[in-house]
């Protein structure tokens, strides 16, 4: 069967609800932190994707039971200290990066050696950044390059606390330490640049002992030494960077209007709204709730003829890391220069982002200048286009191939895009989802 798609016609106008699959940050943050409760959990609406499943088939592989019924993921933790595996263990992170960082920090107090392998595309990308910090608790790494998976961690039932200042803005290192923090005696102390907080929301949940102090541009986390964690039933709410696509589809359609039930639009994800309302869009949160600490709601949004550039300000980068892709599409449809400045970052996703975004508007006929860790984006209202333009060789990375979708139901041509597989990382239905809004015309 084919493993790619072709696009020749812009999507007729539709007037739809629907509901997107749950959020893979929360999904794959369940799957860990259920893994050593003192018993059984229950999740609803966990996402389906290869990303989750990997994470899933990494507790099996340390011992913990799981099972699937229906809608409901049940993980049986055997507590804090339950793995139960043999050494010289290898875990596949397959090509998640939250995956592969975050469960470092599980595996840091256990003294025999495991190994952690990735895909082509995870084993380009920086682990040095979870090593570094992690090292510094007691554990030791053996990594390709000094960077790269493969890697080897052995770590130690005696862990000494740290001291931490995360610069990125990623949440990935942030979440990797605290995990670390939950394991050395003592309290671990973290100065973090602002990103996604959904580990901090569960810890506070689950009432551990964290403490955040919230500043302007960073966080400070205190986290001191866990003893027991209780077993945490969660129904995912649907996934705002999975929305992205359909929010931007739907910006870019003619006379169209699209409700999402029920995203998490935790006020550290939701830059790609802030963003969007700026540059013209109407979008509204309906139905707003606050479920377990996380923030839900509906979210409208119609398509918007007259777009305006945006100057983005740097402080909304990490709340719209995922959605840059996207949003570029939109900025190309705008009036005037889009500037997106200190995204360096969007080039160590699963594929150099901020570059396959250059090269996607590039192609289309859109003129950019891109730097190491920004770009402006010269807008055309007007922009039509009519040549044939073919997406490949993008290391699979599901947001490149999602992206181009949009970019050919909204702006004419006709796409050949390879490498549809890729939407099972983190969006299995995507296409359904496609298919169900073209059912309107
Ligand atoms: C994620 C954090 C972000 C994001 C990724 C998911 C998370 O990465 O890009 O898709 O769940 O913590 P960084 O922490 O590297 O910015």
């Amino acid at each position: 069967m084919s493993n790619s798609v072709i696009i020749k016609k812009t999507i007729k106008q539709f007037n739809k609800k629907i509901f997107v699959s749950g959020d893979k940050s929360i999904s794959i943050r369940w799957v860990l932190f259920a893994s050593i409760a003192d018993g059984t959990s229950k999740a609803k609406n966990l996402l389906m994707s290869e990303d989750v499943m990997a994470a899933v088939n990494a507790i099996k592989k340390l011992g913990i039971k799981v099972t699937f019924k229906k809608n409901e993921c049940t993980i049986y933790g055997k507590g804090i200290d339950g793995y139960n595996f043999r050494d010289d263990l290898t875990i596949n992170a397959e090509n998640s990066g939250t995956l592969g960082r975050l469960i470092l920090g599980f595996l840091i107090n256990s003294p025999k050696k495991i190994n952690l392998v990735g895909d082509r595309s995870l084993s380009k990308r920086d682990f040095k950044r979870i090593s570094e910090p992690l090292s510094k608790f007691g554990a030791i790494f053996k990594l390709k390059n000094q960077k790269n998976l493969p890697l080897t961690i052995q770590g130690s039932k005696n862990l000494k606390s740290i001291s931490y200042l995360e610069k990125k803005g990623s949440a990935q290192c942030k979440s990797a330490v605290i995990f670390g923090g939950m394991r050395a005696n003592g309290t671990t102390f973290i100065k973090a640049k602002k990103s996604r907080n959904h580990t901090e929301l569960l810890c506070k949940y689950l009432k551990l002992p964290i403490k955040i102090n919230h500043k302007k541009n960073y966080d400070e986390i205190k986290i001191s030494k866990v003893k027991k964690i209780n077993p945490l039933n969660y129904k995912i709410p649907s996934d705002i960077s999975s929305s992205a696509f359909f929010i931007v589809l739907t910006v870019l359609s003619n006379n169209s209007k699209l409700l999402i039930r029920n995203v998490n639009i935790n006020p550290s994800r939701i830059g790609i709204i802030t963003i969007l309302k700026k540059m013209g869009v109407n979008i509204k949160f309906k139905n707003k709730k606050n479920y377990k600490g996380e923030p839900i709601a509906d979210i409208s949004v119609a398509s918007t003829k007259k777009l305006k550039a945006i100057n983005c300000p740097p402080k909304l980068n990490s709340g719209a890391i995922d959605e840059f892709l996207i949003i570029f599409l939109v900025a190309a449809k705008a009036r005037g220069i889009s500037y997106f400045k200190d995204i360096g970052e969007l080039n160590q996703k699963e594929s150099p982002r901020l570059k396959w975004g250059t090269k996607i508007l590039n192609k289309i006929g859109i003129k950019t200048i891109t730097t190491n860790s920004s770009i402006k984006i010269f807008g055309n209202p007007n922009l039509e286009i009519n040549q044939k333009i073919i997406i490949k060789d993008y290391l699979k990375d599901h947001r490149v191939f999602m992206a181009s979708v949009i970019a050919g139901l909204t702006l004419g041509g006709t796409w050949k895009i390879y490498d549809k597989d890729s939407i099972k990382t983190s969006f299995p239905t995507f296409l359904d989802i496609i298919n169900n809004l073209k059912n309107n015309e």
